[in-house]
């Protein structure tokens, strides 16, 4: 059994809202380990998973529409502690006696909620106003009998409301937009509920650990997708710990790769796993798969298909493997439309997720799926990986085929490359790689005229872009000083060849993303 099912939790039930599983993830940041599941969940599930307290989520419907998800009315008996967020407040305001209508004033954006101290919800707080966001077209017009409000704002008199263990709040404490969301969800998890801080580095690796001690057989072989970031790596990491010479690691150079991605994939994996690391170059048949694909989604497809081609092309010469290892992350499956919420909205399909075809060679094994990147950080310096490794900027399955924008040339891979390594470069010298989540320079086709020596020249523009964030979910782009990006831009147009333009990407997440295909 997996460590993370033994242990005490918060349970969220997810009623379909995009932001749901950020509920987990933010009360997992605090230490308590939060489990995102139906939210038609059973009493005796809730009583098996050993919940002390359950979050119901936001979510896009109206309660009273029909089909709207609800829980068992039994899950308000049960005496655990309850905190419901937005649709959450509606559902347990509804199926309680209360009344929830369509709201003559809708919230969207920032409000300022009033908010009574001396409930355990907002225990600590310092001021009597606080600044909320809040989304909703519905709102609870009448309590549930017994319940009182402990906010209001000024277009919500029941902005926050409880009784006894069970709280509501309209906003949404989880997003970053609520000054205080994390002191809200913090006195729920602690001071309401009782929970001890449990998730921690060594379980996070346990529970890896146990997830591929359940499923591997002892004799069976496992080969695991390298790919030079710190997913597959602490992939391959647990996976070598666990069942050493049965492990093959395979990094398979697509074309697509960062600087010098190779020869950091040999040095690093190369001692530990001898003979066991099979590195092969198929750049040829990946680049002339891609050529004139211009759609991105189309390019990740394609690399994801082609990625298992090559997998199985490796695995036949091994022979005998049963599974195939991939550092697929939380993050990933979201994105891809794939989690354990079917509302959630597709925005790319990641190669690990969207690539697969349907019937695989061997079956799938994926021990961080069910974490955030930083918590895949906190695992991997757990396990002594190097720091270079640990601090590597993420980086994308289809690699540099998302950085350049329509076709993929040898020209805009070449000047995708080498510009990216300089902004690496430079941004390390300046002390700000670690505190900045990606940094990179992406082409497409625009053209822009320069002058070299006293000649006209027409070359590529070449954009670069340096965010910062948590989890990929959000996104900003980075303040950097000016002398920064002087020195980034001079160098590449001194030293890429056929660049005379670089611009800055000056666009958070939403609205665009962080790759810009
Ligand atoms: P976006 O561009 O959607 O990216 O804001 C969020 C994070 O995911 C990475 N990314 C990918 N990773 N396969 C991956 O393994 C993909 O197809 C893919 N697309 C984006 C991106 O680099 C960022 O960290």
């Amino acid at each position: 059994m997996r460590q993370s099912e033994q242990l005490e939790k918060i349970l969220v039930l997810d009623f379909g809202a995009q932001y749901a599983h950020l509920i987990c993830r933010r009360i997992r940041e605090l230490g308590v380990y939060a489990e995102l599941v139906p939210f038609n969940i059973t009493p005796e599930e809730i009583q098996r998973k050993k919940a002390k307290g359950l979050v119901l989520s936001g979510g896009p419907m109206s309660v009273y529409a029909r089909g709207a998800p609800l829980p068992g009315k039994e899950i308000y008996g049960l005496g655990l502690p309850v905190l419901g967020i937005c649709y959450g407040l509606q559902a347990l305001v509804h199926q309680n006696g209360g009344r929830v209508s369509r709201s003559a004033k809708k919230e969207f954006g920032r409000a300022f909620v009033s908010v009574d101290k001396s409930s355990p919800l907002f225990a600590g707080f310092s001021e009597d106003t606080t600044l909320c966001w809040m989304s909703h077209a519905d709102a609870a017009e009448e309590l549930p009998a017994g319940f009182r409000s402990i906010g209001s704002s000024d277009n919500s008199p029941f902005a926050a409301i409880a009784l006894q263990n069970q709280f509501a709040v309209q906003f949404h404490p989880e997003v970053t937009q609520t000054e205080k969301g994390m002191q809200v969800l913090a006195n729920f998890v602690f001071g309401v509920s009782g929970c001890r801080k449990n998730w921690t580095r060594g379980v996070m690796v346990e529970d890896a650990l146990d997830e591929l001690r359940e499923k591997i057989g002892p004799s069976e072989k496992v080969i695991c997708a390298l790919s030079g970031g710190i997913d597959s790596a602490t992939t391959a990491e647990l996976l070598s710990r666990l069942i050493g010479k049965r492990l093959y690691c395979v990094f398979v150079d697509h074309g697509l790769l960062r600087k010098g991605e190779r020869e950091k994939i040999r040095s690093i994996f190369g001692k530990e796993l001898g003979q066991n690391l099979i590195v092969m170059d198929e750049s040829r048949i990946f680049l002339s798969k891609l050529k004139g694909i211009r759609d991105p989604e189309k390019k990740r497809i394609i690399i994801g298909k082609q990625f298992i081609a090559s997998f199985t092309k490796a695995a036949e010469k091994i022979g005998d493997i049963k599974w195939l290892a991939q550092g697929t992350l939380y993050t990933d499956i979201i994105e891809s439309a794939a989690g354990a919420s079917k509302h959630g909205a597709k925005i790319k399909s990641h190669h690990n997720v969207g690539g697969l075809p349907k019937t695989l060679g061997f079956k799938l094994i994926e021990p961080l799926k069910d974490l955030y990147k930083d918590e895949v950080r906190a695992v991997a310096s757990e396990l002594g990986l190097p720091r270079e490794l640990v601090t590597t900027h993420p980086f994308p399955g289809p690699g540099l085929a998302v950085r350049i924008i329509g076709d993929v040339t040898k020209e805009k891979l070449k000047i995708c490359r080498e510009a990216s390594a300089i902004v690496e470069e430079e941004l390390t010298k300046s002390g700000l790689y670690e505190s900045t989540w990606q940094a990179y320079a992406a082409v497409g086709d625009d053209l822009a005229t320069g002058v070299l020596g006293d000649e006209r020249k027409v070359g590529h523009v070449v954009t670069v872009r340096i965010v910062e964030s948590k989890e990929a979910m959000t996104a900003d782009w980075s303040r950097v000083p000016f002398s920064l990006l002087e020195s980034i831009s001079t160098r590449i147009t001194n030293e890429v060849e056929n660049v005379t333009w670089v611009t800055y990407a000056i666009s958070s997440k939403p609205p665009s993303t962080i790759e810009p295909q």
